[in-house]
């Protein structure tokens, strides 16, 4: 087993929200190596996730939950373990490993995670595409379940050039959906969502021409926004919209309404949040898709990989619109 040795580096490269707004405001800043506190673990960080989330901390939209100035974002990391804290198996220390960060400090030399939300990485499973599967492979698998799906069943995933929607797209395929349609901005990415098991492509409003499906059983919603009501309108009876994500922000305020006026429908609405699985669920949900993609029987889809020096470059990209999939950090 290796031994825990001391960190010869004393500081290590992270990326904070210097000022809130856009992606300028991001900064490369140098800070002491954290020890890890009990039951903590530190790990070299070879590929830090670039989430949605973190670029709606820096926009300072979230400042009233208590997010500062300072704040370094990023979500997920994977690398190798270098050090443990008290009370943590020292066995931990040389293993490869994807960790969740929490909100925040993923984008990093060196993280520290709790050691309870680290999960051992396959070999066969880059740490690139680690952070590219990680959370949003669980939240697609969770958010159909909340749904409800079951085989035979006709999908719609809102919001499907994501990395959840990307997710939910190949899940609902690979679950024996009869039809997976999916939302999206252009022809060419409905051409990469067809690959990847979307078989009717809509745009944005939801139009799809004179093949589009009447109805979904189920709508996986990652936008949310002005355009949701309109949506509840295509559940079939018995339908069931969840929530995953409000990329576009809130619905209108007679979003509640709507359903009601659907009421002999018998349609369902929810949101659905990742934080309401026992983390033993999710861990083990995340490694078997950990080793399903190890063997290729799912695609991480990563948009780009940027050094962590290029964190605005990278919120920019997301800013633009131009990701499909996941923008990774590597330092
Ligand atoms: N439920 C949970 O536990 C959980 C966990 C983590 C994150 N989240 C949430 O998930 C969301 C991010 O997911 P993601 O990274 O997969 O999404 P994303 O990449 O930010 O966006 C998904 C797609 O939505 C489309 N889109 C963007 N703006 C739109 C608009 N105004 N109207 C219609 N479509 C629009 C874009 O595709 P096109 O250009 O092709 O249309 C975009 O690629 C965030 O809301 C985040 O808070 C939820």
């Amino acid at each position: 087993m290796p031994e825990q040795s001391e960190n010869e580096e004393t500081t290590l490269k992270a990326i904070e929200i210097r000022t809130f707004g856009g992606p300028e405001g991001l900064a490369v800043v140098e800070l002491p190596v954290p020890a890890p506190a009990a039951g903590q673990v530190l790990i070299a960080v070879e590929a830090a996730g670039v989430g949605g989330v973190d670029t709606v901390i820096r926009s300072g939209a979230l400042a009233a939950y208590g997010f500062k100035e300072g704040f370094i974002p990023g979500g997920e990391v994977a690398g190798t373990v270098t050090r443990v804290g008290d009370g943590v198996d020292a066995s931990w220390i040389g293993r490869r490993v994807w960790a969740f960060t929490g909100t925040g400090g993923g984008y990093v030399e060196q993280a520290v995670a709790p050691v309870e939300q680290i999960l051992p990485l396959p070999d066969s499973l880059s740490t690139v595409a680690a952070v590219t599967l990680g959370s949003a492979g669980a939240v697609a698998h969770f958010g159909l379940r909340h749904a409800r799906f079951a085989p035979g069943e006709r999908v719609l995933v809102r919001g499907a050039a994501g990395s959840i929607g990307i997710m939910a797209v190949q899940l609902a395929a690979r679950g024996g959906a009869a039809a997976v349609a999916v939302t999206t901005s252009s022809a060419e990415r409905g051409e990469r969502l067809r690959r990847l098991g979307a078989t009717h492509v809509l745009d944005r409003s939801g139009q799809g021409g004179a093949e589009a499906p009447a109805g979904h059983d189920v709508i996986i919603d990652i936008v949310a926004g002005q355009d949701m009501p309109s949506f509840l309108d295509r559940l079939n009876p018995n339908g069931r919209m969840v929530a995953v994500g409000a990329v576009a922000g809130q619905p209108p305020a007679d979003f509640g309404a709507r359903i009601m006026a659907a009421f002999q429908k018998s349609i369902s609405f929810s949101t659905f949040s990742a934080a309401t699985v026992a983390r033993a669920d999710l861990l083990a949900v995340r490694g078997e898709q950990f080793a399903a993609a190890g063997r290729g029987e799912i695609e991480t889809v990563v948009h780009e990989v940027l050094p962590l020096d290029e964190a605005v470059l990278a919120h920019q990209k997301m800013a633009a619109g131009e990701v499909f999939g996941r923008i990774v950090l590597t330092p």
